[in-house]
C-alpha cells in the first residue's frame, strides 16, 4: 500500500458534518431519525460510534457517506464543501474515489476469487491489469491470506471472507473507510483480526476510519468514542488506544 495521502482542505478532518437532519415516512407520519447530528472524524483516528439497535448509527453512516440524502444539514469532506451540494456522479465518483466500506455481511460476489475481487475494484478504479494484480495481491497477504488467493467464498471461513472485504477496501488505500458491524458476524479471535487491521489502517495509512459496533470490546483500540441514542449524539471522549488489546480473552 502506499503511503499516506494529503490531506484536503479541511486539514485534520476527513469529515465535518453539521446539523444532519433524516427523516423516514412511517404511515402518514415521519420518524426522525437523525436530530441535528454534528458530526467530525479525523485522519489517522479510529472513531467508534456506538448506540442501541435503531439509534441511527447506519442512517448516519449513509448520510456522512453520500448515499441517503439527509433533509437538512451538510457535510464537508476532504477537498469538498459540502458533499450533497454536488450531481450524484460526482458524488459516487467522490465515494470510489476516497472511500471504502466494510459490512457485517462481507458484500463479496460469489463467483470471484479472492484475487478477482479485489482486482476488480482498482481496475474500476483505472488501474492498468498488471498493477491492480500486483496490488490486489499484495494487499491479500498483507491481512494473512496469501495462501488462499484463488478461493472462492463459499470457500473461505466467515472471518476469511471479512479479510477479504477489508483487503478490497484497503488496496485501493482510501482516505475514509466506513466499517457498520464488520466483527459482530465473527468469533473473538478473527474479530481481534478485523479491529486489528482498521486500526492499522487509520494508524499506519493515515485513514480515518469510522466504525459502528454493538461491541463496547472494541472501545479498547479506538481513539474516540462517540455515542448516539434516540439520533442524538449523547457523549463523544478520546482515550488512548490500545493496539495490544484482545477479544478472545475477555
Ligand atoms: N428506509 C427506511 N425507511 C423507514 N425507516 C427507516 C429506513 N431506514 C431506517 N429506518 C429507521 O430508522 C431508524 C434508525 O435506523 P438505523 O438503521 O440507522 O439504525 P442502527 O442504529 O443502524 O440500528 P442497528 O444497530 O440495528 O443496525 C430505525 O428505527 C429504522 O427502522
Ligand atoms: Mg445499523
Amino acid at each position: 500500500m502506499s503511503p499516506t495521502k494529503t490531506h484536503g482542505k479541511h486539514g485534520d478532518f476527513a469529515i465535518e458534518a453539521k446539523g444532519l437532519v433524516k427523516r423516514f415516512k412511517s404511515g402518514k407520519a415521519f420518524i426522525e431519525v437523525l436530530k441535528g447530528v454534528d458530526f467530525d472524524a479525523r485522519h489517522g483516528d479510529l472513531t467508534m460510534v456506538m448506540g442501541p439497535s435503531g439509534s441511527g448509527k447506519s442512517t448516519l453512516i449513509a448520510a456522512l457517506s453520500g448515499l441517503l440524502r439527509p433533509e437538512e444539514g451538510r457535510v464537508d469532506t476532504l477537498d469538498i464543501d459540502n458533499l450533497w451540494k454536488l450531481s450524484s456522479g460526482r458524488i459516487d465518483r467522490f465515494r470510489l474515489d476516497n472511500c471504502g466500506f466494510i459490512f457485517q455481511g462481507f458484500n463479496l460476489f460469489p463467483a470471484l476469487t479472492a484475487l478477482q475481487q479485489v482486482e476488480v475494484v482498482l481496475k474500476f478504479q483505472g488501474m492498468p491489469k498488471g498493477d491492480a494484480k500486483r496490488q490486489a495481491t499484495e494487499t491479500l497477504k498483507e491481512v494473512g491470506l496469501g495462501a488462499r488467493l484463488n478461493q472462492r467464498p463459499s470457500a473461505l471461513s466467515g472471518g476469511e471472507k471479512q479479510r477479504v472485504a477489508i483487503a478490497r477496501c484497503l488496496a485501493k488505500n482510501p482516505q475514509i473507510l466506513f466499517a457498520d458491524e464488520p466483527t459482530s458476524a465473527l468469533d473473538g479471535e478473527n474479530g481481534q483480526v478485523v479491529i486489528r487491521l482498521l486500526r492499522r489502517a487509520a494508524t499506519e495509512h493515515g485513514a480515518a476510519v469510522i466504525c459502528v459496533t454493538h461491541d463496547p470490546r472494541l472501545e479498547e483500540w479506538a481513539d474516540r468514542v462517540i455515542k448516539i441514542e434516540d439520533g442524538v449524539i449523547i457523549d463523544d471522549q478520546r482515550r488512548t488506544p490500545n493496539p495490544d488489546a484482545t477479544l478472545a480473552s475477555h
